[in-house]
């Protein structure tokens, strides 16, 4: 089975043909804006701009490898959650190719592909999932027939946290990396407001705590406690969604996982459970065409073709409300 999948929920525009093995052929054209954050109507010109090229370019790499495009089984796109305007771009990006290449399209939600990529490659066979990425930040698991949300920011995501934290502090985009390497040379640790209620955490006061902390206290010492504080809240949760399900593998996802001190707190507190620890190989940590391309062929397989007339976007596409027809 080979599928052709498009990534575009954000800033990342990545088209990308997978197999059962491997992934043949990925093509990536990312959107920089040029000051502050995302700008979601900017980046979805960005998308409409590259999309044809991007598409012709991975076309012609399939091609090169002997694999005539008409051939494929079918497209797959992401379909949320992500900026509307991004999704929209990308939804009729495939559409178009389902109908020039009269092949099955298969919308995906982005989260799930997260997932599914991060155990293709690793041993992981039902873990619990961290997903941290910009915009998202779920602890989440499989229960009869679904990804369950165990626990979730109540604002922002981790990573645009880091991000608005590092505007703050002066630090380019994106702040996350930045503000990882200015943790190394800590002196001491600054409290700042750890915020879990129930199963569920929150990163805005601890955004504004450390942008006020910034005054009186040093750079790396307000980056590290940053990093301490809202990595051990989602390893509380993530710990506490172990012990719930009974489970004995954590799986790590999204840009944000790229963090080596988050990979070595949940390492830590895996050992401890004895539980295994798992992180997908950095080609699929960060948002991939590929991911979308494999999630598509794991529902392909089973069936589960969305279909032109239901391939409309939606910004709030949550992962609980896919039903998991490929395990
Ligand atoms: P999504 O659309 O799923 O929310 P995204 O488009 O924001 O994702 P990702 O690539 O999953 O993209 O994650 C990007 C985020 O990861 C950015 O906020 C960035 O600061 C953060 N990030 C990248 N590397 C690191 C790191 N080493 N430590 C902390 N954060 C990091
Ligand atoms: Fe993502």
């Amino acid at each position: 089975t080979r599928i052709l999948g498009i990534e575009g929920t954000a800033w990342n525009l990545s088209a990308a043909v997978v197999d059962e093995d491997d992934v043949i052929s990925e093509v990536t054209e990312t959107y920089q804006p040029d000051t502050g954050g995302i700008h979601p109507r900017e980046a979805s010109q960005h998308h409409a701009k590259y999309a044809s090229t991007v598409i012709q370019k991975l076309l012609e790499n399939i091609k090169s490898k002997g694999i005539d495009p008409k051939t494929l089984d079918a497209v797959a796109f992401s379909q949320g959650p992500g900026l509307g305007p991004c999704l929209r771009t990308v939804a009729t990006a495939a559409r178009m190719l389902s109908l020039t290449l009269d092949i099955p399209i298969i919308g995906v939600n982005h989260c799930i592909a997260h997932i599914e990529v991060g155990k293709w490659k690793t041993p992981a066979k039902d873990p619990v999932v961290l997903y941290v990425s910009g915009a998202n930040s779920q602890v989440l698991a499989y229960r009869k027939g679904k990804y369950r949300v165990f626990g979730e920011t109540l604002d922002v995501g981790i990573g645009n946290a880091l991000d608005k934290f590092a505007r703050s502090a002066g630090l380019n985009h994106p702040g996350g990396p930045r503000i990882e390497k200015h943790a190394e040379n800590f002196k001491k640790y600054v409290p700042l407001p750890y915020v879990v209620k129930g199963m569920d955490f929150s990163f805005s006061g601890l955004t504004t705590a450390a942008r006020d902390a910034l005054e009186y206290e040093a750079m790396e010492d307000v980056c590290y406690s940053f990093q301490e504080t809202a990595f051990a809240m989602m390893v509380e949760v993530t710990e506490r969604a172990l012990a719930h399900t009974g489970k004995n593998e954590v799986l790590l996802a999204g840009g944000v996982g790229a963090n080596m001190r988050l990979r070595d707190m949940l390492d830590i507190m895996s050992n401890d459970r004895g539980a295994s620890f798992y992180v997908p190989e950095k080609r699929f940590m960060g948002d991939n065409g590929a991911m979308i391309a494999y999630l598509g062929l794991l529902m392909y397989r089973s069936g589960s073709i969305t279909g032109l007339k239901d391939s409309h976007v939606d910004p709030n596409f949550r992962p609980d409300s896919v039903e998991v027809t490929w395990i």
